[in-house]
């Protein structure tokens, strides 16, 4: 019969046959193991001489890594084996001889591996990042249609730039400028005085010139945006949707977690609801830890949000930030002007912001008024502003950088292994 690694354990002590590649091989004269890998998950396969025979046996010890096999033999139960199975082996064909595949047992650099990640993808390690990205990704669309909320998709393409100029990627759209999206936010707005609650989830693109391990010039985000939903509810539904995706992963991906060496003890303390500090006791917090250079006003680098984040063993909430470093859309404090409705989540462990997100300023005046601050053209926001013209309401909403929480989630070191082909600075290959 026919099966795949993933579903092995239905045919516990039957003869079954495996579509599969050779990931790697040990052998001695006696028996040979394969380690198989066909998507689904690894398995081992061990060739006894003395059950196969000589001709089988030397077919075995001869394959070479990479190489495309169907590989036929009985399943049997064995705790010792990460997916609980192993494969006692009674016959393989090779469909496809691989010949000096160059991702080795031995260590490789990080830039000869980016420059294979077309086959480095098929390693344990970058099998196990994906099934999670792929994990959170399912809950994520769980977690939001569980909610009421409808997914809705936003241009890709675009007239205008939530984020600020600076970082965008432009490009013509025919005879006029176009820019690669950098944030649904504004159209999810839209959606959301349509639809209620939306979220979406797709590519956006920012021209930064950071080359750390929390940027990507390409990255996915999710972005809801929710009608009649202020400030702390705004907060609420982020702490569930972080814990959700957390637990799903947790219960879903444990082979994945073990992979990775994962410690599961840090993702089990992560439940709702997080802690919260404004920005004004975090800007206090860390003179007192001695980042005497830092004042009210300045924007957190990775060694801020590090050391914040070092205090808890949870995400942690920085609210009410300056206005001054924030963008035009967000709802001023109506206690303090100096500041906003906004929150960025921090994830533990020194993996950074996550979320970003804020109360949005529903009053047309206001709004006109910091878009014309802001140096952007009223033309281009026409459609912005307008949906503050009928029916405008209390509303909020937030981005989830997809790849970061991969990372933090798997506990991988850098985003680039978090996307299957990552896109950094000077990188645009594969
Ligand atoms: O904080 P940001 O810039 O927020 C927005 O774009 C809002 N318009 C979202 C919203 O409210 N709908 O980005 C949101 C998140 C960050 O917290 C971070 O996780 C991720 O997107 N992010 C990046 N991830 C990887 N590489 C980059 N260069 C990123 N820039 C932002
Ligand atoms: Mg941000």
């Amino acid at each position: 019969m026919k099966t795949t690694i993933g579903k092995i354990g239905k045919s516990k002590d039957q003869e079954v046959t495996i579509g599969a590649w050779l990931a790697g091989k040990r052998s001695s004269g006696k028996i040979a193991f394969l380690q198989l890998r066909d998507g689904t998950g690894f398995i081992q396969g061990v060739v006894v001489k003395a059950d196969v025979g000589e001709d089988v046996f030397q077919q075995a010890k001869s394959l070479t890594q990479e190489s495309s096999l169907y590989v036929t033999g009985i399943v049997r139960e064995d705790e010792r084996a990460p997916s609980g199975y192993e494969l006692t082996v009674t016959k393989v064909e090779v469909l496809h001889e691989a010949v000096d595949y160059p991702i080795t047992p031995k260590e490789h650099g990080t830039e000869f591996l980016m420059d294979h990640r077309h086959l480095w993808l098929r390693s344990k390690r970058q099998h196990a990042v994906m099934k999670i990205r792929n994990e959170i990704i399912q809950a994520t669309y769980q977690f939001f249609t569980e909610n009421d909320f409808v997914k809705i998709d936003p241009p890709i393409l675009t007239g205008s730039a939530p984020e600020g100029t600076s970082e965008l990627f432009a490009t013509k759209y025919f005879d006029e400028d176009a820019y690669l999206s950098q944030s649904g936010q504004l159209y999810m707005e839209a959606a959301a005085m349509a639809m209620g609650r939306v979220f979406s989830f797709g590519p956006t693109f920012r021209a930064e010139k950071s080359k750390t391990r929390r940027h990507l010039i390409e990255f996915w985000m999710i972005e809801p945006e929710m009608a009649f939903v202020e400030f702390n509810e705004n907060l609420e539904i982020q702490e569930q949707y972080v814990s959700y995706v957390v637990k799903a992963v947790l219960e879903n991906c444990v082979i994945e977690l073990n992979t990775l060496g994962r410690d599961l003890s840090k993702l089990e303390k992560i439940e709702a609801p997080f802690p919260r500090i404004t920005y004004d006791e975090a800007i206090s917090f860390l003179q007192e830890k001695g980042f005497d250079d830092i004042v009210w006003g300045d924007d957190f680098g990775s060694p801020h949000e590090t050391a914040i984040a070092e205090h808890y063993d949870k995400p942690v909430f920085i609210t009410h930030y300056p206005t001054s470093l924030k963008p035009f859309y967000m709802q001023p404090d109506p206690n303090r002007e100096d500041v906003v409705l906004c929150a960025d989540l921090i994830a533990p462990e020194g993996y950074g912001e996550i979320i970003g997100g804020s109360e949005r300023i529903h009053d047309f005046e206001l709004l006109k008024k910091n878009i014309q601050a802001h140096q952007l053209s009223l033309e281009d926001y026409q459609w912005y502003l307008e949906l503050r013209q009928y029916g405008s309401v209390p509303h909020s909403g937030f981005g989830l950088g997809l790849e970061r929480t991969v990372a933090w989630i798997s506990g991988v070191e850098h985003v680039r292994e978090t996307i299957p082909f990552p896109r950094l600075l000077n990188r645009l290959y594969p």
